[in-house]
């Protein structure tokens, strides 16, 4: 049975990464949360002190991207890989909201860019993989066979991310939530290199109303045609 590549990209908690882990173990493929990687990239820069509430040291983060070695571990109890930064277990560390509030930044400098899709192309080359983010379907993978674009309200998705948030324990208001989920909409369409824009041939799914099984079963039916598609081509 010949693989394909799925490319599921969209706006900050619309469920990305739920429905396409969800995908990956029902198709036996690989799950790539590219998101992850920026975040990963953040909590380094945070780490080193380059990137604060009123300071960006952005020339050194870039001096020392040699530095940075991003990588994935499948964890079996979990059933995906969780991501590592240099070695370091950070699946946890880099959900905080103080995460989030920086690496809009973080993933608008193209030589971070460069590097992390490279990364991404090499994840994904023996196809059979899923991979979520902003740019998957329009520059990582542009000859993606399937492309799902998924979005969902404002309101919506902060509140899911508040509640994920609340649930870990952090202590935030749904303002905070709610503004980092406007300004990072804003902030990832808006960038020059790669913004968060729907490809021509991705299918758009609207979630506000669907609950986790109904958004699964779309996308697990449009995974399987697409499969259907590439292997009678094949033949
Ligand atoms: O999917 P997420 O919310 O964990 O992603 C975190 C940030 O990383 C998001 O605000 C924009 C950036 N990102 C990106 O620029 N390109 C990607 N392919 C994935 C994420």
């Amino acid at each position: 049975m010949k693989k394909i590549t799925i490319a599921i990209d969209g706006f900050s908690s619309t469920g990305k990464s739920t429905v396409a882990k969800q995908l990956a173990a029902a198709l036996g493929y690989v799950y790539v949360d590219t998101g992850a990687m920026y975040r990963a990239m953040t909590l380094f820069a945070m780490q080193k002190k380059l990137i604060g509430e009123d300071y960006f040291n952005k020339d050194q983060l870039i001096s020392m991207l040699d530095k940075v070695h991003i990588s994935f571990e499948f964890n079996e109890a979990l059933g995906f890989a969780e991501v590592y930064l240099n070695g370091e277990n950070v699946e946890n560390a880099i959900r905080t909201l103080e995460v989030s509030q920086y690496v809009s930044q973080i993933s608008a400098i193209s030589e971070i860019r460069q590097q992390l899709v490279q990364q991404q192309q090499q994840l994904g080359k023996g196809k059979g993989v899923v991979m979520d983010g902003r740019d998957i379907g329009t520059v990582v993978f542009p000859d993606a066979e399937l492309k799902i674009f998924m979005t969902a309200s404002p309101d919506t998705r902060a509140e899911r991310r508040y509640k994920e948030l609340l649930d870990k324990g952090e202590d935030i208001s749904y303002k905070d939530v709610l503004e980092n989920v406007k300004s990072r909409d804003y902030l990832d369409s808006n960038r020059k290199d790669s913004p968060l824009i729907k490809a021509n041939d991705a299918i758009e799914i609207d979630n506000s109303k669907l609950t986790l099984e109904q958004q699964f079963k779309t996308v697990l039916k449009l995974a399987k045609s697409a499969i259907e598609m590439e292997n009678k081509k094949a033949n």
